[in-house]
Parts: structure tokens; sequence; C-alpha cells
């Protein structure tokens, strides 16, 4: 499937929904990244380096693994352009069985790469290869925004999925772990992590009713954008509504 998508995959973020959610992303990212860039960073899952770019161009050395060749392909050929090489290392690997030592990284990212991860593999993988002290920040799909959207089709199945913890869900993409925010910080944190925060992140423009041809344009007014941006970054913090959202964003530091 990510094969089949590589080429197309960054055209979403140059559209108005995917530039808010791009910009969420790193508003949120920003404030937990360490001043030394020494650091060694792993973006797990990390598609076209829409991740890994930045934070290279911002003087941090980066790992850059994926299960899918074509994504990486893509990311390669940017980081070549940008002549980023020599800060990336672009290698293939399963986010649910990484080829890293124990306690390898500083700060590990894996956003948005955990289809069909039933078990919950890929999470113990990020934090095994986490230093202790080291910060890790995963995306997790939000249980009640899941729930909600697929009630009408299932209601039985719903119901009944919503009592086990974790909950599996599926679409076409795959089969998948939900959490809801607080099922999140119990699991992590049960798993050795001290949680910092939980974000809820994705899925806000639908949320604020923005008409599909504003979210699906290249073109935008300024004003409206940052009006956009200040209003999801309220709503990604706020505990009384973040579960509305399709992610979750867990900041955590592993004890
Ligand atoms: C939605 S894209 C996200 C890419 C990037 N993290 C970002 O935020 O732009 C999902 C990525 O997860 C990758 N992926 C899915 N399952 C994976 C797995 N088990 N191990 C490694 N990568 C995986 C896909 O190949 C795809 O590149």
């Amino acid at each position: 499937m990510w094969n089949n998508r590589a080429c197309r995959y960054d055209e979403y973020y140059k559209t108005f929904q995917g530039a808010i959610e791009h910009y969420v992303d790193w508003e949120i990212l920003k404030n937990f990244l360490p001043k030394n860039k020494k650091i060694k960073i792993l973006d797990a899952a990390g598609g076209t380096g829409r991740i890994s770019l930045p934070l290279a161009k911002m003087g941090y050395s980066v790992t850059l693994c994926d299960i899918s060749p074509k994504m990486l392909e893509v990311a390669e050929l940017k980081m070549q352009r940008e002549g980023l090489l020599d800060k990336v290392k672009i290698c293939k690997c399963d986010t649910r069985n990484l080829h890293f030592k124990d306690e390898t990284f500083d700060f590990v990212i894996s956003w948005d790469g955990n289809i069909d991860d039933t078990e919950g593999l890929a999470p113990k993988e990020l934090i095994r290869v986490t230093k202790k002290g080291g910060i890790i920040s995963i995306f997790l799909v939000n249980k009640w925004a899941a729930v909600i959207s697929s009630f009408n089709k299932n209601p039985d199945k719903i119901l009944s999925s919503i009592e086990s913890i974790p909950s599996c869900l599926e679409d076409p993409e795959g089969r998948y772990i939900v959490l809801s925010p607080e099922e999140v910080k119990n699991w992590f944190e049960e798993e050795g992590i001290k949680v910092i925060d939980i974000y809820g992140v994705c899925g806000w423009t639908d949320v604020l009713h923005i008409p599909k041809k504003i979210l699906d344009s290249h073109t935008w007014d300024e004003k409206f954008f940052k009006q956009t941006i200040k209003m999801v970054l309220k709503l990604s913090k706020e505990p009384s509504i973040k579960g509305l959202s399709r992610h979750l964003v867990l900041y955590g530091e592993k004890l």
C-alpha cells in the first residue's frame, strides 16, 4: 500500500489540511527537541522524511527507517536534493522488529505507522531502543474518534470492542490498536515510560467543519490559516476534547 502511495504522499502536505497537520505536529515537537544537536534520533516508519528532513536541516543526525522501499526512495531523493545525505541514515526495517541494539537513541519518533500491529510490538520495540532518560514521541489511533466514526457501520462490534483494552479495529488499510488518552497513559507507564504529555492531533479540521473546498486547496488566506493553527493547538491540549482527535501523540521519558 505505501509503495503505491509513495510518489503522491508529500502532495497531501501541500493542501490546507495537510499543511495544518504538519504545522501543528511541528509546533508540538519543537518544545521537546533537545538543544544538543549531537543526540541520536530515530524516525521510525518515517516514510518520505517529512520529519527527518527538517530535523536534518536543523543540524540533527537522524536514522530514518521504514518498511516501504518506495517511501524510502522518495526520502533519499529529497535528502540528496537538499545535500543532507550525510545527516540522514536511511534503512529498511520493520518497526515491530527493529535491528538496533537496546538503548541506542536519545530521541525516538514514530508518527502514524502502526497499522497491523495488533499486539503492540512496535511501541515495545521503540521503547527498547530508547536510552534511559531519552524521549519517545509516538502516534496512536485515538479510540473515541475511531469508535465514533465506525459506530454506524457496525454498532455490535464497536460496543463489544470498546470494553477490551487495548481494543482492535480495522479499516481497508489494516488492523490497528485503538486507545483512549487515559489508556495510552496507563499502557506506557506500565512499560516504564514517564508520560510528559499527550496531545490530540489530526482530524480537527473536520471537527471545526472547515469546508472540503478549503481543506483540499493549495492556496489559502494566511490569516485564516494562522487562526486555524491557533484553534487546533488549543484543542490538541484541552483534556475535555482531545479524545475527538484522530490520533494521539504521546511524549514520554524512558525511566
Ligand atoms: C502515514 S505514513 C507516515 C510517514 C511519516 N511518519 C510521516 O509522519 O510523514 C506511514 C508510514 O508507516 C510505514 N509503516 C507501516 N507499517 C510499518 C512497519 N511495520 N514498520 C515500518 N514502517 C511501517 C509505511 O511504509 C509508511 O511510510
